[in-house]
């Protein structure tokens, strides 16, 4: 990969957010972890490196650290908040606890021309977040900006090329911090803006092709967005030897098969229907948590099945991008793994797996679905939970409850359609309680189930807040689910943002 620019991670809130950025600006880049050795990072040949925030103090004993031969490999480097202050820390500045903790946006001013925040306003709005400041540089550095309460909010070597900046300019509170990534990646660390989806396709086909060979593959379908472009990019490289699974486990939304069939015209396509053994396996069953264990060993089963009656193939193309690339890797990464791995493959799997897709944040896989020609309805489908409308149906889950929630989900997603705002939300669904509630209809009196409506914006599901939805809005969708949706004869709304709540209700 030319061009790579290598993010070191010391376990920042933000870090993703980072490299995001860095990908906005067209240039390719990596999440590493702080610790990664110089020679390893040699090795990779990056033209620039980037140090992250992270919630540590450098005071603290175990905080993290990192190999400070990388300040002398040549290469380009930006630190950010706690990088900024584990450079001055390692190269002899003086760090220092702050008078209170910064929180919040500060104004900045420049102090002189520097190549890092030329073109930035003189005086420019930055947020800043840390507890410790940097109150004397390292020799040979010079104070690039201050803000009323961070004598060093940002500062560089020239002649080293190491620069750093206190605040966060990847946070959309810091208006000009795109900025900041450009006059570092282009001025400084001389890079091109190259990494493009039509680049990346061509790139990914050809690996697709050359890992499978003369052989065929196997794709397993979700309905979701990366499996789908997962699947556009095998059919470009290896056209009628690769077989596409769809397991329908009776939890999908209405019209999710057929939209998904509708896609791959002209490959071979199957939908293995394993409604009933998934229905047999949830009767009774309350406990959310046993629901996703009973869901994620029949999805194993129903894929064995399945193998078995297609015959052996030897390469398995999966879905996965980077965000879950990134988490496997990271700290804490239990606690997502656990719950998002429903839906997973055997562990014992014969395949070789290729994941085409294991570099791209969810809106470059969108952007790549739009240049393979997928539907815009697939390509902007919102996050769907791998164990289904299970999770949302609280309770004993049985078909007539799944065929209820569908029909009520299905005018929450028509009606946020209609609205123009299916992608400024991350998720719109309706959840069915099990309680019931009185009301009246016609004259008569009714005894029927609720319907929550859940909308959240989030950035990566990790936090979210409920969406500010206009009265009228809503008030259309009570009323269609109420009067289209046989049982149903309440719509509440949930206004719990995450934390303290989670997206999905189970
Ligand atoms: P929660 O409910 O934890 O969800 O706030 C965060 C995001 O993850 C999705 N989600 C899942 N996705 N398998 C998945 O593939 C799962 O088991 C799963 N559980 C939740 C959820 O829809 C939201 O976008």
């Amino acid at each position: 990969m030319a061009n790579l620019v290598i993010v070191l991670d010391f376990g920042a809130q933000y870090n993703q957010l980072i490299a995001r950025r860095i990908r906005e600006a067209e240039v390719f880049c990596e999440v590493l972890p702080g610790d990664t050795p110089a020679s390893r990072i040699r090795e990779r040949d990056p033209k620039a490196i980037v140090l992250s925030g992270g919630p540590s103090s450098v005071f603290e004993p175990g905080a993290p650290t990192m190999d400070p031969e990388i300040f002398g490999l040549g290469v380009p480097v930006l630190g950010i908040c706690y990088g900024m202050q584990l450079m001055a820390k390692l190269l002899d500045g003086r760090v220092e606890p702050a008078q209170g903790r910064e929180y919040g946006r500060t104004d900045m001013v420049r102090a002189g021309e520097s190549p890092l925040l030329k073109g930035i306003s003189e005086r420019s709005t930055v947020w800043m977040s840390h507890g410790d400041y940097v109150t004397a540089p390292p020799p040979g550095f010079q104070v690039l900006a201050e803000t009323p309460n961070t004598p060093i909010a940002a500062m560089g070597n020239p002649k080293k090329n190491l620069w750093a900046v206190q605040y966060h300019p990847e946070v959309h509170h810091t208006p000009e911090g795109m900025e900041l990534f450009r006059n570092f990646l282009y001025r400084i660390a001389g890079l091109a803006p190259d990494w493009k989806p039509d680049n990346f396709l061509a790139t990914a086909v050809e690996q697709v092709r050359r890992e499978v060979g003369d052989g065929r593959a196997l794709v397993a379908l979700s309905g979701g967005v990366d499996s789908a472009v997962a699947a556009a990019i095998a059919r470009e490289a290896i056209g009628d030897r690769l077989t596409a699974v769809l397991i329908d486990h009776g939890l999908l939304r209405a019209g999710e098969v057929e939209e998904v069939r509708a896609a791959f015209p002209d490959i071979d396509f199957r939908v293995m229907n394993a409604r009933d053994v998934f229905y047999e396996a949830l009767r009774g069953v309350t406990d959310p948590e046993q629901k996703r264990k009973i869901i994620g060993r029949e999805f194993i089963r129903a894929f064995e099945r399945m193998q078995e009656e297609i015959g052996p193939r030897e390469v398995l193309i999966q879905g996965t991008v980077y965000p879950d690339v990134i988490e496997s890797g990271g700290k804490g990464a239990q606690t997502i793994k656990s719950h998002h791995n429903v839906g997973g493959l055997p562990e014992d799997i014969a395949f070789r797996v290729v994941e085409p897709l294991r570099w791209l944040f969810k809106d470059e896989v969108r952007r790549v679905g739009e240049a393979l020609g997928l539907p815009a309805a697939l390509v902007w489908r919102q996050p769907f939970p791998g164990p289904g409308l299970a999770v949302r149906i609280i309770g004993e889950v049985t078909p007539a409850k799944v065929e209820t929630l569908r029909q009520a989900d299905l005018v929450v997603r028509q009606e946020i359609k209609q609205a123009g705002m299916e992608r400024s939300i991350w998720q719109a669904f309706a959840v069915l309680l099990d309680i019931r509630s009185v009301g009246v209809m016609g004259d008569a009196r009714t005894y029927g189930l609720p319907v929550v409506i859940r909308a959240v914006e989030s950035m990566d599901g990790m936090t979210a807040d409920w969406v500010r939805l206009p009265y009228e809005l809503l008030d259309r969708m009570a009323g269609r689910i109420v009067s289209e949706v046989q049982d149903v004869n309440r719509v509440v709304y949930d206004i719990t943002s995450k934390p303290p709540g989670t997206i999905e209700w189970e």
